[in-house]
């Protein structure tokens, strides 16, 4: 939890008022290593003359040879840096001890990095984790990455990503927990106190930044960086309750995304960083820019130049500018003029050192020579922790003729170039791993026993080799093919127009399944596809994701039988493209989808979602029933049985969805409110209480009011969002 002493905010206050007015903008100031020498335009545009064939790869690689890492030492010595993205510890040891022992007030530095989903220890990407429906396990993988990467110098995680996203062509919906509002609030509190919560050491804690505030999720088409209008209603019922709950939980920092909120883009954004954050939630810690974010509002067309945009960003409330040195070149300028008053600026570094402050970085600013190979080889414990999270992260799609699991002795004739992949498991920013770390899912099933043969036969980028698709048609009894994303098919500036399965992959399918053998597809990919031609061909479907170092063992269990899958979707799959966005908790029209043409549906692929939000199968079957809802004074108390009706043992997430049936706006046609996991044995029956409050029953209006109305609910129970027991009951406030 993020919080001072009274002595430290008296430090801290101290501290400011020795400061001067380059000092205190300084710490404003967050540096790139930027790559310097050997040539004369920004590192950015190199790149992209490479992309744009202006110079081959070759040129550029020459180029970069000569190139040298500007890290900034002498801006840090005159104290105009507050903090950088680095990730050597020795490195961060060397500037850290600049800004420590030879600057004048030697104010410490802040390390920040995208931990997104794990540091040394690379675990599932959080749209895959979010499935497994299971806090605590977002708390445990976020304590250690943070531990992890403390010990090499970052002290500061972009993360988590809190976006909620409807739109599977947004590359971005890897990055975070999906859909649902109280899905993604959950993550957020436990990954708070994943990387928060134990201060028993400076080296077990970091500072977290929710990002990207706010509704960058819902950009326009799905295309990065996009527009975004929105109701301000939607916008208070859907995108900021994550971060309401996370700044409850005591984040420390947030981050302000790139895109526009109703024309203002939310680096400049007096409404949601002032009036929303600062003064209506209290939000004791400081927000940073995303990358380039404030020279990008001279582009948005809301700034005529970069001191106008520095001014508007900081008048915003906009506390650290990352990346475009925009504050340190014109804030002292505009202040001196009384363009910006020095109050912003105080209470920016007011918020800035408090961080510093908790984090423990003025008695601990170093990171100890013995604790920088500490993860050197990764621990057991480390690693039993990334199997265990991709496990309950894997989804049973589809098992007709139970084809799944594989029976032993089974013959497998294993497919797909991303089957052998170490690389492409790890899925988008990843950045401290190993190869040497990573389980493929080839290797996983060889270490697990298996017999098998692999033929590579096609990846998502090449073409079908048809002399291996023929010896694969022949040799198994079984054929497990592997598709899906490469990595960086998915993750920042990856939106895709079209989200079926890349390159030829589905051909590739249609040859395998010619042969008339069994064929099992798992798919590694890093957003909800349109599956609408897999879900009716293929007899089997398992939605891996990018698991992570541990994928190819968590793989082979499942396949194997020897893990039986839990996991969910935290967001709906289109069964074809042009269905997005699609979510389960879309609000009510007057003409719900239907069969009637007349009613809210397509020509040409009906109104649901081919997998919706929560869906999941496993090896046995649960049935629900007997949902009760007991009213008392100031909750309901929502019971239901849940059987295992199968022959093996599982874990069922019980849903627990509401629908205010009618009130004063349009409101979801459900929306997910408590949920649990119960282990059952077979034919074993276990009544499950779910309890929900009576003033989580209530809505924003676009006023951004909270409202409990009385009047008829809906009460929803089941294993996904579509397919519940109700019972409808009156409620009054
Ligand atoms: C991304 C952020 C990230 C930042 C720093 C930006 O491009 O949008 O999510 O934290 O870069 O790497």
């Amino acid at each position: 939890m993020y919080r001072l002493t009274q002595e430290q905010k008296t430090r801290v206050k101290d501290l400011l008022s020795r400061m001067t007015l380059d000092e205190k903008i300084g710490q404003m100031n967050q540096e790139s290593v930027s790559i310097v020498g050997g040539f004369d335009v920004p590192f950015e545009e190199l790149i992209e003359m490479m992309t744009d064939g202006r110079i081959s790869q070759e040129e550029f690689e020459k180029i970069m040879s000569t190139a040298e890492q500007d890290y900034h030492e002498d801006d840090i010595r005159a104290g105009l840096v507050g903090s950088l993205m680095v990730q050597d510890p020795r490195k961060c040891n060397e500037l850290q001890r600049i800004a420590v022992e030879e600057s004048r007030l030697g104010i410490p530095l802040m390390f920040g990095l995208d931990v997104i989903h794990g540091y040394r220890t690379v675990y599932p990407i959080a749209i895959a984790e979010a499935g497994s429906f299971d806090p605590d396990l977002f708390t445990r993988t976020a304590r250690m990455a943070a531990k992890e990467s403390r010990t090499q110098g970052v002290n500061w995680h972009f993360a988590p990503m809190l976006d909620v996203a409807r739109d599977a062509r947004w590359g971005r919906v890897s990055e975070g927990p999906g859909e649902d509002p109280y899905l993604v609030s959950q993550f957020a509190r436990a990954k708070i106190e994943g990387l928060q919560g134990d201060m028993s050491s400076p080296e077990n804690y970091v500072a977290a930044c929710l990002k990207h505030y706010v509704a960058y999720g819902a950009c326009e088409s799905g295309r990065d960086y996009n527009t975004v209008s929105m109701a301000t209603s939607m916008l208070y019922n859907s995108y900021l309750p994550p971060f309401k709950a996370a700044v409850e939980a005591g984040a420390a920092t947030v981050m302000a995304s790139f895109n526009d909120l109703n024309g203002v883009p939310c680096t400049v954004n007096q409404y949601t960083l002032r009036h929303i954050l600062k003064d209506s939630w209290q939000f004791p810690g400081f927000v940073v820019s995303d990358a380039n974010a404030i020279r990008e509002c001279v582009a948005h067309g809301i700034a005529a130049d970069e001191p106008e945009a520095g001014k508007k960003a900081a008048a915003a409330g906009m506390d650290v500018d990352m990346g475009t040195q925009i504050y340190k070149k014109y804030l002292r300028e505009a202040v001196e003029k009384g363009e910006v008053p020095l109050s912003v600026i105080d209470e920016a570094v007011e918020r800035i050192l408090s961080v510093k402050m908790w984090l423990g970085l003025f008695e601990h600013p170093y990171v100890p020579e013995e604790a920088m190979d500490r993860y050197e080889v990764l621990p057991e414990e480390h690693r039993a922790l990334a199997r265990e999270a991709a496990e309950k992260s894997i989804v049973l799609l589809k098992n007709e003729g139970d084809i799944l699991p594989l029976q032993k002795g089974q013959k497998i004739s294993l497919v797909g170039e991303l089957a052998a992949s170490r690389e492409e498991i790890i899925g988008a920013w990843a950045m401290s791993w190993r190869p040497t770390d990573c389980v493929s899912i080839q290797e996983g099933l060889e270490k697990a026993g298996a017999t098998l043969e692999y033929f590579p036969c096609c990846g998502p980028e090449s073409d079908i080799d048809e002399a291996q698709v023929q010896a694969a048609c022949q040799y198994g009894d079984v054929i497990v093919a592997v598709v899906g994303e490469t990595d960086a098919m998915s993750g920042e500036a990856s939106s895709r127009a079209d989200i079926t399965l890349p390159g030829h992959q589905r051909e590739l399918l249609q040859k395998l399944l010619a042969s008339g053998k069994p064929v099992v597809t798992c798919l590694m990919n890093g957003r909800p596809l349109a599956l609408q031609w897999e879900a009716k061909n293929v007899p089997a479907i398992l939605e891996c994701w990018h698991l992570g170092i541990e994928m190819g063992s968590a793989v082979a269990k499942v396949l194997l039988g020897e893990k039986n899958p839990e996991g969910r979707l935290a967001s709906s799959f289109p069964a074809v493209t042009g269905m997005c966005p699609i979510y389960y908790n879309h609000p009510n029209t007057g003409r719900p989808g239907g069969r009637s043409k007349f009613t809210s549906r397509y020509l040409d692929a009906g109104f649901e979602a081919l997998y919706p939000f929560g869906y999941g199968l496993s090896y046995t079957t649960y049935a629900f029933s007997d949902l009760q809802v007991e009213e008392q004074p100031d909750a309901l108390q929502v019971t239901v049985n849940v059987s295992n009706t199968g022959n093996c043992a599982g874990v069922e997430t019980v849903q627990l969805y509401m629908q205010d049936v009618t009130a004063s706006i349009v409101r979801p046609v459900k929306e997910l409110k408590g949920f649990a996991k119960v282990a059952l044995a077979p034919g074993e029956t276990k009544p499950v209480s779910l309890p929900l409050q009576k003033s989580d029953l209530g809505f924003y209006n676009d006023a951004g009011t909270y409202l409990l109305e009385s009047g008829l609910f809906r009460i929803y129970v089941g294993g996904n969002s579509r397919d519940c027991l109700c019972q409808e009951v009156s409620i009054g406030f």
